[in-house]
């Protein structure tokens, strides 16, 4: 198990002032942090651009240096040990970066593997086998400029599984992929997880891609975690009001106004209001026995009556005190 506490990181940097003079600046990128990532989970670190992510992320994969708090990988000290820790865990980043262009999809893992100190007829062995996970294996003797988005993100994948990691830091993994090579990605980090039991952890700007794979969700707002659960309990957390949509195959006289009255006996906070055929009805509790009822003794034809469930997005941007959208 990974248990990072409190894990705070001010940055050191210079402004200028004026033509030639520069001042120190510190900037706080992450405040109080406090995480937990189980084998077999695929845990998603969510918020705004600036919210503190990427530098959450270096600190777990011991890139740099946390200014307090502690860091555990399964027991162990990972501030005092960074080196045993370098070959539990592993990263993936989006985009491009970290693989050489100029070399083939093999030299690539070659190259990262006996960073590793592998001895190598096991890399050998290994690149094959990460090469056929991540559907290069035809191409490994490619240079990987002549590699799609896709490709080079499934190498990326590939690279970040070289030592056999028992814990993966995702950071934005399908960042600018389409959605067909996103799916497929999506897919390889599922049985990552859930077949190869790696614990995961996921940053991303896909709110879809968060509600699919994750199993519980961190929201990062100005280097502070400011809410965690699943994406169910983050829903009930943010929004207090229950949203039904219903609609009726046939309708009495004031129905509206008529359903409003019986309602309000149940929820005096109850709204009701008609958009586009449907009858959206806003309330503090879920009131869809009632409206049955009402409807039954009325002989009023329901055709559909649903619960809307908030969507991810909408609860990040109602969590983050800040009116900025993911995008
Ligand atoms: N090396 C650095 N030196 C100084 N400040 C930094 C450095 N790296 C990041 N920051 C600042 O720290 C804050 C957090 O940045 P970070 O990159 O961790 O955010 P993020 O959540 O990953 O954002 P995004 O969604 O845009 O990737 C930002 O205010 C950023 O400007
Ligand atoms: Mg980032």
């Amino acid at each position: 198990m990974i248990e990072a506490k409190n894990l705070k990181k001010v940055y050191e940097t210079k402004v200028s002032k004026g033509l030639f003079k520069k001042e120190k600046a510190l900037v706080n990128a992450v405040n109080d942090v406090s995480i937990r990532i189980n084998k077999g989970e695929i845990i998603g670190f969510l918020g705004i651009n600036g919210a503190g992510k990427t530098t959450t992320i270096k600190m777990l994969t011991t890139l740099i240096s946390p200014t307090e708090g502690s860091y555990y990988v399964d027991g162990i000290d990972a501030i005092k040990n960074p080196m045993v820790i370098k070959k539990k865990i592993n990263m993936v980043a989006g985009g491009e970066r970290m693989i050489y262009w100029r070399l083939t999809a093999y030299e690539n893992l070659w190259y990262y593997g006996s960073l590793y100190g592998l001895d190598s007829k096991l890399l050998n062995e290994r690149i094959d086998e990460l090469l056929k996970l991540v559907g290069l294996y035809e191409n490994k003797d490619k240079k990987v400029e002549e590699f799609s988005k896709g490709m080079k993100q499934r190498l990326q994948i590939a690279r970040g599984l070289i030592n056999d990691p028992e814990y993966l830091f995702m950071d934005e993994p399908t960042l600018g992929l389409d959605a067909i090579v996103s799916k497929e990605l999506r897919k390889h980090i599922k049985s990552l997880a859930k077949e190869k039991n790696k614990g995961i952890l996921l940053t991303s700007h896909y709110m879809e891609e968060v509600e699919e794979l994750c199993d519980y969700i961190y929201i990062l707002d100005k280097g502070n975690i400011i809410n965690q659960g699943t994406a169910k309990e983050l829903a009930k957390d943010a929004f207090s009001h229950i949203n039904l949509k219903l609609s009726l195959y046939n309708e009495g006289y004031n129905f509206k106004e008529h359903l409003l009255k019986k309602l309000q006996e149940e929820d005096n906070k109850v709204k009701i209001i008609l958009k586009e055929g449907y009858y959206n009805i806003e309330s503090t509790k879920d009131l869809r026995v009632e409206i049955s009822e009402f409807c039954n003794k009325n002989e009023i034809l329901i055709k559909e009556i649903f619960k809307i469930e908030p969507r991810l997005e909408d609860i990040i941007i109602k969590l983050s005190n800040t009116r900025k959208v993911p995008n």
